[in-house]
């Protein structure tokens, strides 16, 4: 299906990114992943295999960007899949939040998103894939979840802005918007019991009765990749167990 793709997952070292990098390898694209723990990318290479590329980069660096550029260049020569992956998620409860907080989630979660896609476009010709990830948190109103929800609403946002942006250049920007999904992002180091009671009591809130797989996204992101999304243009696949709608 992605034969002779090539395609780079920011932050897909864990989680959702990892399970989507192994999804495209497996469809044939050469997948390049970042992150920025070297031991995590070394662990998630090896998970991918011979072929495909780590590759430390932080999403708020424009020196990183720029360097990711260089060896997306270097060794892919261009790029026909974009997963704007990479993000954080903590509270920011209105009375407990202090500037700092705000911007870390903000640096990563929106400007990472924004300047990561404009340091590769030029790598990116007609029929190239955008593919950024939002979160069921952009269509509620959850207590404390605040700064990170209104992070994701941007990136809404941008799918719908970028897409009539890139639409002269037969560029896709779509979303997809994961529910809770069990990934690192919710671990936050807790004990195994007590990750496990997160779990129970996090997956009783989805109508569906337990929180996502990663490669329960990771299809999503294959689809929205490839041509089988081709009519698709700004939109947003929901997949949350019914989190946001039910
Ligand atoms: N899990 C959920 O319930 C859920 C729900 C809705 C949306 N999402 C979204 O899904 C995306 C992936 O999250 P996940 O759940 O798969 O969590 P995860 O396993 O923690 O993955 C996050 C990835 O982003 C990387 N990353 C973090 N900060 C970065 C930075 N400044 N520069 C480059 N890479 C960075 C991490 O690598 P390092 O740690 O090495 O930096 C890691 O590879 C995020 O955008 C998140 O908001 C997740």
């Amino acid at each position: 299906m992605l034969t002779g793709k090539t395609a780079l997952i920011t932050g897909g070292s864990s989680g959702i990114g990892l399970a989507s990098a192994q999804k495209l390898a497996a469809s044939g694209a050469r997948v390049a992943i970042t992150g920025t723990s070297v031991d995590k990318l070394y662990d998630a290479r090896v998970i991918l295999g011979d072929g495909h590329l780590a590759l430390q980069a932080d999403v708020c660096s424009a020196n990183d960007r720029a360097t990711l550029r260089d060896r997306i260049e270097k060794e892919f020569g261009s790029l026909n899949i974009l997963f704007a992956n990479a993000g954080i998620a903590y509270g920011t409860p209105i009375e407990a939040t202090d500037e700092e907080m705000f911007d870390k989630l903000m640096n990563v979660n929106v400007k990472g998103v924004f300047f990561t896609i404009q340091s590769l476009l030029p790598l990116m010709s007609s029929g190239s894939s955008i593919i950024l990830n939002t979160s069921w948190l952009n269509q509620v109103g959850l207590p404390g979840r605040a700064v990170l929800a209104a992070s994701k609403a941007a990136v809404r946002s941008f799918a719908r802005t970028l897409s009539a942006e890139l639409l002269g250049r037969n560029i896709r920007v779509n979303a997809i918007s994961p529910g809770s999904i069990e990934t690192p992002i919710h671990r936050k180091g807790q004990s195994d019991d007590e990750f496990a009671a997160y779990k129970s009591r996090v997956g009783a809130q989805a109508p569906i009765g337990r929180m996502g797989r990663p490669d329960e996204i990771a299809g999503a992101v294959l689809f929205l990749a490839s041509q089988a999304s081709s009519y698709m243009l700004g939109a947003e696949i929901v997949i949350d167990g019914g989190r946001a709608d039910l």
